[in-house]
């Protein structure tokens, strides 16, 4: 078996709040400094999907990297882009925070099952130059 892993790069903004309820202000913003400002504030996520499969033997591609644009801008870049993400879309309850860490997996989530002939390997999340995450999608233990 020949797996070939294909990565394609997409960027989006959106605006966030880090805030736990229950917590003061001043506990608010020591834990998440800028990101708990109550006006909220924003960020430009540049987000890598890399899938993994094997070339097909006619056209040699593991997957058409134009059907896999369409496929993370359906459920996932038109969703997010220009959203406050606490407040316009409902994949952030009961105070789950709009966290990088969190909003990677929840793309794993969105993502996953509409991938036709290849297998989502890796997602990379890039939030600022410094700070990025990744996840190869929930552990079976
Ligand atoms: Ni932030």
């Amino acid at each position: 078996m020949q797996e070939v892993f294909l990565t394609r790069r997409e960027r989006f903004s959106g605006a966030h709040k880090l805030y736990v309820s229950h917590w003061s202000k001043e506990q608010n913003e020591e834990m998440f400094g800028k990101c708990a400002n109550a006006n909220f504030h924003g960020h430009n996520y540049e987000l890598f999907v890399t899938v993994a499969g094997q070339p097909d033997p006619v056209t040699g591609f593991v997957i058409n990297a134009t059907d896999l644009k369409s496929i993370i801008h359906e459920y996932v870049i038109d969703h997010l882009d220009h959203a406050n993400l606490n407040l316009d879309i409902d994949w952030f309850q009961n105070d789950l925070q709009p966290t990088t860490e969190n909003l990677i997996i929840a793309i794993w989530d969105r993502l996953e099952a509409h991938l036709k002939g290849c297998r989502l390997h890796k997602l990379r999340l890039v939030e600022t130059e410094n700070i990025s995450v990744e996840y190869f999608g929930p552990t079976h233990s």
